[in-house]
């Protein structure tokens, strides 16, 4: 698909990877962007900056009546990116994992169903158009220290795969990115080499571009998808033996 003359919304506009994706989809020619964001006076400047092509919208995950409201008023939306969402590290046997879990399901999960399920409409009233979902590695793979995170963005990975099938009825192509370690807030706490936000949003839109389903934005995602593709029961083995060799070293 083409970037130039669609009308996109990007849910966590505000920084991070999503401040890249407006950047990006900007140059990229797109014809207006929508800012979903907590709070707008965080994007007000940026706004301000591209008028003509920009525009705020006030867009809680975890409200149903701020994604109702998006949806009546965003009734041109042809590209829908599912990019907001948090990450609470911590073990499965940690005394607060319920508790954690619930929040991340709630944004890295319900949130996104719940606009879908209002977009859905919008974006076939338009054609079909695109939804875009942001998992993660860690939504195919286990990674020690971040256990609720991975399972919530499991769902946004099974999430993707089911609007896949279901929103082919409708002409709505599905696509879902899978970053490693990305240089944001969200990852600061996380000691890796990281990609920059405006190399995901680049692969994002090649990948968009190109027409790939899966779109793995840098090194690390693309090799371990490739482990996880050739053998994952292997993969999965392999993790946990790096996970105990670096707790006896602990
Ligand atoms: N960074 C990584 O290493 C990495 C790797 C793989 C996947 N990802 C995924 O990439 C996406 C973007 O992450 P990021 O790294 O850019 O994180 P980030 O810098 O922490 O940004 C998170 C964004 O989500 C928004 N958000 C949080 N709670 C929300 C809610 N209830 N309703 C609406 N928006 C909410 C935040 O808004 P506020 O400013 O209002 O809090 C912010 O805009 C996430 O889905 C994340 O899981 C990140």
């Amino acid at each position: 698909m083409e970037i130039k003359n669609q009308i996109i919304l990007i849910t966590g506009a505000n920084r991070g990877i999503g401040h890249a994706y407006a950047e990006e989809f900007l140059k990229a020619d797109a014809r207006k962007i929508y800012l979903g964001v907590r709070d707008p006076e965080t994007v007000r400047e940026f706004a301000e900056k591209h008028k003509d092509r920009v525009e705020i919208l006030r867009l809680d995950l975890t409200s149903p009546a701020d994604i109702r409201a998006a949806a009546e008023k965003a009734k041109d939306v042809t590209v829908l990116v599912s990019n907001a969402g948090v990450l609470e590290a911590g073990d499965l046997l940690d005394k607060q994992v319920i508790e954690r879990s619930r929040r991340e399901m709630e944004i890295n999960y319900f949130g996104p169903l719940a606009l879908l399920r209002e977009f859905a409409p919008v974006l076939r009233g338009n054609g079909g158009g695109a939804f875009v979902g942001v998992s993660s590695i860690a939504g195919l793979l286990p990674f020690p220290g971040l256990a609720s995170y991975t399972c919530s963005k499991a769902a946004m990975h099974f999430l993707i795969m089911q609007a896949r099938t279901e929103l082919a009825l409708q002409n709505t192509k599905v696509f879902g990115v899978y970053p490693g370690p990305v240089d944001t807030e969200m990852a600061r706490d996380i000691h890796m080499p990281k990609a920059a936000p405006r190399d995901v949003a680049l692969e994002t839109i090649r990948g968009l571009r190109e027409g790939h389903e899966d779109i793995l934005p840098d090194q690390y995602a693309r090799e371990s998808y490739e482990l996880f593709r050739k053998d994952p029961k292997e993969l999965e083995r392999k993790l946990r033996r790096d996970y105990l060799e670096m707790m006896k070293a602990a």
